[in-house]
């Protein structure tokens, strides 16, 4: 029986979680996604206008299909949560049932379980600041919608998850090397992120089965990576220090997390593992 799995932060076809949808769908699992209220719109008009046509190619020929797309802003776990200003904003009005909770309620009515959930988002309001010049405001914020944000998803969706279940969620080296650029707590949210990674694993592994892992990428121009500023300078670096002298292909992570989802990586658990054309090891630039 063929797999099923929630990808959560998919809005476009140019970031990870559009590439690891691709990976998944290519290797037989039926795609759901989770997108950010804000940007619904525009993702399912593009996607039935053809946008998309080209990117949803697979390598059978095929196209990739969604089999159903939530509103999601994983910042928010249940609708108490939500602030007035939230639920009267322009944005917001057309969606309901999108907070975490909600749409893990919405995916089992819809779906009964899953086997796969996805992690690929990120937020820092203040991620172009310097750790040094970001607020306390900016850095929780950074925290909740990058790091809490996995922590509520996996707590709403183990129960509808099949045992022998995996769950992922992409990090970033800043966490635990300087990366001058990559500000505003956002560093800190990739290492709560990861530590929470082996917690979690332990957690979900002895009661649910399900293994869970994070994939630290390298530098994509995502519509994410270029709101922050560096990242054509970043895939310069790695294209010039790395040990595999190529751009990494937003495919090569989603293979990984296809890898990371199946059988063939039934005893990784708690990893953090590293698609970057090798960049984290070198000790020096050269
Ligand atoms: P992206 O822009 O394709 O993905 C980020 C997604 O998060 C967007 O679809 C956005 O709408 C969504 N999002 C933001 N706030 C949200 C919220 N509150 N609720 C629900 N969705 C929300 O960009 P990218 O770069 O593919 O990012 C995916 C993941 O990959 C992120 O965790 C990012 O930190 C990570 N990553 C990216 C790298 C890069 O160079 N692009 C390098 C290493 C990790």
């Amino acid at each position: 029986k063929g797999k099923r799995a929630f990808i959560a932060g998919v809005a476009d076809d140019n970031g990870y979680g559009w590439a690891i949808a691709k990976s998944l769908a290519a290797a037989g699992a039926e795609i759901i996604v989770g997108t950010w209220v804000p940007a619904l719109n525009i993702f399912e008009s593009s996607l039935r206008r053809g946008k998309f046509h080209e990117s949803q190619a697979l390598p059978n020929g095929s196209l990739m299909e969604i089999a159903k797309i939530y509103p999601l802003d994983a910042v928010f776990d249940n609708p108490e949560d939500v602030p007035e200003d939230i639920k009267t904003n322009k944005r917001y009005a057309g969606s309901t049932n999108w907070t975490v909770q909600e749409v893990a309620e919405s995916v089992k009515k819809d779906f009964g379980t899953i086997d796969i959930l996805v992690h690929s988002l990120a937020n820092g309001p203040e991620v172009s600041k310097p750790l040094l010049e970001t607020s306390r405001k900016g850095y929780l914020a950074a925290l909740s919608a990058s790091s809490y944000s996995y922590i509520s998803l996996l707590k709403h969706f183990v129960p509808i998850m099949n045992p022998g279940g995996s769950s992922i969620s992409l990090t970033y080296i800043a966490s635990e090397r300087i990366i001058p650029g990559y500000g505003g707590g956002m560093s800190s949210a990739k290492a709560a992120l990861e530590s929470d990674t082996r917690v979690l694993a332990f957690e979900a592994g002895r009661k649910n089965k399900i293994r869970v892992n994070t994939i630290s990428a390298g530098p994509l121009r995502s519509r994410a990576a270029k709101a922050i500023g560096f990242i054509d300078m970043m895939i310069d670096y790695s294209l010039a220090n790395a040990p595999l002298q190529k751009e990494l292909s937003a495919v090569e992570v989603g293979n990984a997390a296809a890898f990371l989802a199946s059988p063939l990586a039934s005893a990784i658990s708690g990893s953090v593992i590293y698609v970057d054309n090798g960049l984290d090891a070198m000790g020096v630039g050269v």
